[in-house]
């Protein structure tokens, strides 16, 4: 690894565990390698039964795992950061095993929908810092969008290791735990909302005549197009749709059909039911953890 002396990475010299292998673990995973930010001997991957996908990890990315001849306990302990990333019916009985391992000082990254910071407290210790983290589909080709919130005992140096993390999958914004249902609305569901719209304008290009290839092709094009015309312009989606619609023209006939069917509104509806069903599915998770 090549590293800047002037710019040490956040994350040189720290451990991090993580505690769960599927597709975000590995995603997290090849974006700090990519980044350079850390040597892949200091990252450690915990699954609960396949040691095939183990093997896979292993051999990928060179990090350390139970097949190491090292138990799980081990990694965990001497972990500084230890990312939580099974899927959440699964967390209760993860943090349970977790919770004899833990020292106080080290932070716990959690990537689990819907769990509270207080219950991941409450399941370890009131005094262990926690970040919660929604990220995105799109992480795992390093364009996430990421929402993070952190515990009022999550250090300075943690903090910025945890910011380090999330920008090696794309865009991360710091938010109060209270606005995760909203970051969840938007960038955990909204992939979806925009393959959605894709699939409408594929549909509507082979009703016109053009092939599933070249329509795919087309569309995918003029999503990536149109992200980057507000990224790179730094202009407002609103003033760039009005510079391209001239009046009577082809657009303006276009958009004035999205205004029968109510479009902006369905977004709008979709976010916000999106953002309650988090809540909703949030909840569940507490009610478990409580019984
Ligand atoms: N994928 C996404 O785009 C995305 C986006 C936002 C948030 N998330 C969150 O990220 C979390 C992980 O999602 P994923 O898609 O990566 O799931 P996944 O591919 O199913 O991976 C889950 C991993 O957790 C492991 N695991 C389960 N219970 C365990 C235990 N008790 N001890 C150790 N390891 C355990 C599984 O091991 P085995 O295979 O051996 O059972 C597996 O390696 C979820 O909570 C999800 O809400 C994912």
């Amino acid at each position: 690894m090549s590293e800047d002396i002037t710019n040490p990475s956040p994350l040189s010299n720290q451990r991090i565990c993580f505690y769960g292998a599927g597709a975000m673990a590995e995603a997290i995973v090849r974006g700090i390698l990519k980044q350079n930010l850390i040597e892949a001997g200091n990252i450690s991957m915990l699954n609960r039964s396949s040691e095939e996908r183990l093997t896979f990890l292993q051999k990928e990315y060179g990090v350390q795992t139970i097949l190491n001849g090292i138990t799980q306990e081990q990694l965990l302990v001497h972990a500084d950061i230890i990312v939580l990333a099974m899927k959440p019916k699964d967390a209760v009985t993860a943090l349970e095993v977790l919770k004899s391992h833990l020292r106080e000082e080290q932070l716990i990254v959690s990537v689990i929908a819907g769990l509270s910071i207080a219950s991941i407290k409450q399941l370890t210790s009131e005094k262990q810092p926690v970040v919660r983290a929604m990220p995105n589909t799109s992480s795992t080709i390093g364009l996430g969008a990421t929402g993070v919130s952190c515990s009022p005992d999550v250090t300075d140096s943690q903090l910025e290791a945890m910011k380090a993390i999330f920008q090696s999958i794309g865009y991360c914004t710091v938010v109060e735990e209270t606005l995760q249902p909203a970051i969840t609305g938007v960038s955990g569901s909204g992939p979806a909302y925009v393959y959605r719209f894709m699939e409408g304008m594929i549909s509507g290009a082979q009703s016109l005549g053009l092939s599933y290839v070249e329509a795919k092709q087309l569309v995918a094009q003029t999503v990536l197009g149109a992200a980057e015309m507000v990224q790179i312009t730094n202009e407002d989606p609103a003033e760039l749709r009005r510079k391209v619609t001239s009046p009577n023209g082809t657009t303006e006939a276009a958009l004035n059909v999205l205004g029968e069917f109510q479009f902006a509104e369905a977004i709008q509806a979709a976010v916000k039911r999106s953002a309650d069903r988090s809540v909703e599915l949030g909840a569940a998770i507490e009610r478990s953890i409580s019984q």
